[in-house]
């Protein structure tokens, strides 16, 4: 600021000051000499300068107000309500993050089962660092596409191999994070759907088990659901929840991509009675997961997890991470081999993943973007001759047709979502998951807030939006010549001449 405003803003300032003890002691002559009604105004004014005088003279923890005086509160006020006012007023339509406008207006059109046809051209400027899909001169007629099956657990000859039969799934995320119409909504939506959802690392599965959908159950670092009092694997309570009809897969969750490297956080805020009861932890402090498995130090553990708890539930069972480093994972690759124990599954979380809480600079600055992960883990599972074995799950901003063609082109057998799901029972991305006050009551308990989630409502919105992505998907998938998801690869999508070495390699 140059010191001219600075000077503008102090004279302003103490003329403001003086200003209110001026109007209080007008509105006080005023109430006695004039109307008795002026003594509103000396109320609000002798409220003001006793607030003013209390701001300016005998509080620290705010430089502008004790330097200031009232004035500052307006910048206090424009700073709160800025994000709103950026949001629907001064914000392009492709300018906000995480998604922007248009990308979340087209996944509350094809929820709401609206005709998500657009005129004139692509709104987009061109990125040339951005991967596009390669279309063919001779499209696959839609009618021989073949049909989308992923079998989970087939390489193990599993009784309990789980087919999936739509590309997108429900990503994590735990009642606690979420509230309890949400994840009804959302369990209703996949039944409906045909389609499985991760159960999150909340443990006890009390309300997706109500709706009666497929679920993949995950067990989080703190292995709440499943856990003993030390937090290890209590194996009786992990081979109980395995036998219900409705739990089809098991997740062990290593890392995600909004947090990797920290355990998951549920503020104390968001915990009520029964998420304490469920989870088994005390409502009056944030609930901190560990950072890793107390189980999995190093490869040699984590593989004997692995096994333990594939041996344990009886059911296809794999992990999620976002990958950090290569050699590491090269590690853990090369020891599944050598103890002969490969997951069913493996999910590559992008580090442009969302979360219910996590400290910023995990989000910023740890984990790799999910377009250079993917391709790293498809091609050191293909070197180390295991790939045709292990199903790839991908999340990380899949919300859309083309991110699900790309993912696939770049390695992944199936997306998984959590925000598109979000967004299709209306989150406005008010960026408030963390603090129990979402305004459309998806990341709340608040019942308040809850009650405008009808369940029986927006789990259709759910269902629509699964069948509009899939009917969307096999139609790019057709432009690209493909006859099948699973024929899928790099050569699919055009990279700029920066990603080359990454199409090259795969
Ligand atoms: C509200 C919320 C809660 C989440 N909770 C979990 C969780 O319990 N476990 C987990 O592995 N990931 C969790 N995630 C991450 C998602 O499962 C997913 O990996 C990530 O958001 C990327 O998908 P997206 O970009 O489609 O949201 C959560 C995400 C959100 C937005």
């Amino acid at each position: 600021m140059n010191s001219s405003l600075a000077l503008d803003l102090e004279k302003t300032s103490r003329t403001a000051n003086g200003g209110i003890v001026v109007l209080l002691g007008l509105f006080a002559l005023a109430g006695n000499f004039i109307s008795f009604y002026f003594h509103f105004g000396t109320v609000a004014f002798l409220l003001l300068v006793l607030l003013n005088t209390y701001w300016r003279h005998f509080q620290s923890s705010h430089t502008l107000l004790a330097n200031f005086g009232f004035l500052a509160q307006f910048r206090y006020l424009a700073e709160s309500v800025g994000p709103e006012f950026r949001q629907y007023l001064f914000s392009s339509d492709t300018e906000e993050r995480p998604f922007n406008r248009n990308e979340r207006a087209e996944v509350y059109r094809k929820s709401k089962g609206i005709d998500s046809s657009s005129a004139f051209g692509t709104l987009l400027s061109y990125d040339p660092e951005e991967a596009k899909i390669r279309h063919s001169f001779y499209p696959t007629d839609k009618q021989r596409l073949e049909k989308f099956d992923v079998a989970v657990g087939a390489a193990r000859g599993l009784e309990t191999t789980y087919h999936i039969n739509r590309p997108i799934m429900i990503s994590a995320m735990s009642y606690g994070a979420l509230g309890e119409n949400t994840v009804r909504s959302l369990a209703r939506g996949a039944k409906l759907a045909g389609i499985p959802m991760n159960t999150g690392e909340g443990g006890y599965p009390k309300y997706h088990l109500m709706e009666n959908c497929d679920l993949i159950f995950q067990l989080g670092t703190a292995k709440f659901g499943v856990r003993n009092e030390e937090g290890y694997l209590d194996d009786q309570k992990l081979a109980d929840l395995a036998a219900k009809d409705q739990i089809k897969m098991i997740e062990i969750k290593l890392s995600q991509g909004a947090k990797p490297g920290k355990g998951g956080l549920l503020p104390k805020e968001k915990i009520t009675k029964e998420i304490a009861e469920l989870r088994g932890v005390p409502q009056d402090k944030d609930v901190l997961s560990p950072a890793h498995h107390l189980e999995c130090v190093d490869a040699k553990t984590t593989v004997e997890f692995l096994a333990r708890v594939q041996k344990v539930g009886g059911l296809p069972t794999g992990m999620k991470f976002c990958l950090g480093r290569d050699d590491e994972f090269r590690e853990l690759v090369q020891e599944m081999k050598r103890q002969k124990t490969l997951p069913d599954f493996i999910t590559v979380d992008g580090g442009e993943g969302g979360t219910g809480a996590a400290p910023k600079s995990f989000m910023d600055d740890l984990g790799m973007p999910l377009f250079e992960a993917l391709p790293l883990v498809h091609q050191i599972l293909s070197e180390e001759g295991v790939r045709a074995q292990i199903v790839l799950f991908a999340s990380g901003k899949l919300i859309s047709p083309g991110k699900q063609i790309k993912a696939m082109s770049l390695g992944a057998d199936v997306a998984y979502s959590a925000r598109g799901f979000l967004l299709s029972l209306g989150c406005i991305q008010a960026l408030q998951c963390n603090k129990n006050s979402c305004p459309v009551g998806i990341t709340t308990h608040e019942p308040h807030l809850q009650k405008g989630l009808n369940i029986e409502d927006k789990s259709k919105r759910v269902a629509n939006y699964v069948d509009a992505l899939h009917h969307e998907f096999d139609e790019l998938l057709a432009a690209t010549g493909a006859a099948s998801a699973s024929s899928l690869t790099t050569k699919n999508i055009y990279f700029s001449n920066a990603n080359q070495s990454v199409a090259a390699n795969n």
